[in-house]
């Protein structure tokens, strides 16, 4: 009876109550080290960039063609264009314009220098090449044209081929006569020289300043010996053996 007891005691203590094997320990999920977020660099946000202000257009002031506005003591120099001097019966100086020139033919040192040259090359082609009139002042010029009105007996033909003093190129230093040394007048046209320099004389810097049919324009008549130095940079603007005058090139009256 007493071992029943007891058994029974056993049972209670250790039968109903199950010895917890103890559960297996689950190991904790080392977690995942999770990559590092790469840092995204933020979009900059655009700086409004300044919206620019239009520049208006200025409103072209319409141009014409140069004119000649010089007065009184202003008169004392010519009328230039694009540096280009100016010297006709609509453009005339005062006898107080004397430009610095040059031995022998008291040109400016450009035109004496461009004569030179264009001296040499026509010699090379068989040409001689003659200086019969460069620098004319003020009053020589005066007295050349009371002369010719004289000789030609006809003022108006006479101021056709002579200008008034103030109205000469040959004032300028700028202009020269060119000739043979033996043919002088119209027919110059017809000589070598005269030739010559129609088609040449560009290349040197001159141009044939009274073209034949352009009397109205240049207000005198066609004079085949009449060159006037403008550099090249304007005469090589000139075709060979053209009829297109300085005014026309200027675009002036
Ligand atoms: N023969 C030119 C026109 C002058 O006298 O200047
Ligand atoms: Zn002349």
């Amino acid at each position: 009876m007493r071992r029943l007891l007891v058994l029974a005691l056993a049972f209670a203590l250790f039968g109903g109550c199950a010895v917890a094997n103890p559960a297996p320990s689950v190991p904790q999920a080392t977690p995942t080290p999770t990559a590092s977020t790469p840092s995204v660099t933020p979009t900059p946000t655009p700086t409004p960039t300044a919206t620019p202000t239009p520049t208006p257009t200025p409103t072209p002031t319409p141009t014409g063609p140069p004119t000649d506005t010089r007065k009184g003591a202003e008169l004392d120099k010519p009328f230039e264009v694009n540096g280009i001097i100016v010297v006709s019966p609509k453009h005339a100086i005062t006898k107080k314009y004397v430009p610095k020139t040059v031995k022998p033919n008291g040109l400016t040192a450009a035109t004496q220098a461009a004569i030179e040259k264009m001296v040499k090359a026509a010699k090379k082609d068989g040409v001689t090449i003659k200086v019969r009139s460069g620098y004319r002042s003020y009053s020589e010029q005066a007295a050349i044209l009371k002369r010719k009105i004289i000789e030609y007996g006809d003022e108006a033909k006479a101021r056709r081929y002579n200008a008034e003093a103030g109205k000469s190129e040959h004032q300028t230093g700028l202009a020269v006569d060119l000739w043979d040394g033996k043919v002088w007048g119209d027919a110059v046209k017809d000589t070598k020289i005269g030739k010559w320099l129609w088609k040449h004389a560009r290349e040197y810097g001159f141009i044939l300043r009274y073209p034949p049919g352009k009397e109205k324009i240049t207000g005198y008549t066609y004079e085949p010996w009449h060159y006037r130095y403008i550099g090249t940079d304007d005469s090589l603007n000139f075709e060979p053996n053209t009829d297109l005058t300085l005014e026309e090139y200027l675009g002036i009256d």
